[in-house]
């Protein structure tokens, strides 16, 4: 018993040896501001995402974001959440080469994606995708909406914050400044400008317009069954609500006769 508690601290002290001088560094070179908070259709309690928003943000998502950042929990059929037809994700997906598994030689074998295959990841893996990238790692965007507290604010606020370096800030190799990236030196080059995309639905494509669109679509990848998931809450209320009256009904009629 003793032994076996003594390993689970172990592993937790090891745990926060591990994690401790990774934040270290990185809070020590500045701290970034919070980025304003932003109003979404999907905050609160009653919130749904903005479907063409999210569609939007899929556009910039697959013509910007793609070229860097793997979503690699997310297959093409996934897209009917935030509207697509089948025949929409048919020609989407087949308009990528995907890997598909072993020829009959045991060589790996590449086709064009169906509904069911994984987003295409722009490297093979996180050594090609450092070596494209200045040595820094673009993170997969599946779940990255989730990962910060505000993820949502904050993404926005990485996308939209950046600008040229105060006077007297110097910047290293590479990097870029950035007013709400932790310690302002990002590797991410400032993906979006103004008019990068064409909206089929006409939305202007301004950076802010764009960086919005993509953060819908990105918190919708994360949190698929969000609305679902807040009107089963409503229902489990409402339905607590009933039961206490009920419940209140019958002691009321059991200890009628009591005095
Ligand atoms: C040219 C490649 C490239 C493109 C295009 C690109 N990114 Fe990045 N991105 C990166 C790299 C590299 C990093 C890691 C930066 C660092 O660690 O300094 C990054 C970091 C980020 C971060 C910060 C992650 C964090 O944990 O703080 C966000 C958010 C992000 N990217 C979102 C996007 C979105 C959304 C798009 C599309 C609009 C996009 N990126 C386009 C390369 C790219």
């Amino acid at each position: 018993m003793r032994a076996l508690r003594s390993m689970i601290a172990g592993v937790l002290m090891g745990g926060l040896a591990i994690a401790t001088p990774a934040v270290g560094p990185a809070l020590a070179a500045g701290d970034a501001p919070t980025p304003p908070a932003q109003n979404w259709s999907f905050d609160r309690i009653f919130g749904t995402f903005d479907l063409a928003a999210a569609q939007r943000g899929f556009q910039v998502y697959s013509e910007v974001c793609s070229a860097c950042h793997s979503m690699r929990l997310l297959s093409y059929r996934d897209l009917a959440g935030i509207g697509l037809t089948n025949d929409q994700i048919k020609a989407i997906a087949a308009a990528v080469t995907v890997p598909q598994g072993l020829d009959d030689q045991g060589a790996p074998k590449e086709g064009p994606g169906t509904p069911a295959s994984r987003f295409k990841r722009p490297f093979p893996n996180d050594v090609a995708a450092r070596a494209g990238n200045n040595g820094a790692l673009p993170p997969d965007l599946s779940l990255l909406s989730n990962a910060y507290l505000n993820g949502p604010d904050y993404i926005n606020g990485v996308l939209t914050g950046y600008s040229d370096p105060p006077a007297g800030f110097t910047l290293m190799d590479g990097m870029n400044y950035n007013k709400y990236f932790i310690g302002h030196q990002i590797a991410m080059p400032k993906p979006l400008s103004d008019g990068q995309v064409t909206y089929a639905d006409g939305t202007t494509a301004s950076v802010e317009q764009m960086a919005r669109d993509v953060v819908t679509f990105m918190t919708w990848a994360a949190n698929p069954e969000m609305v679902e998931r807040k009107q089963m809450g409503v229902r489990v209320i409402l339905f607590l609500l009933l039961m206490t009256c009920v419940t209140y009904a019958v002691k009321r009629k059991i200890w009628a006769d009591v005095h």
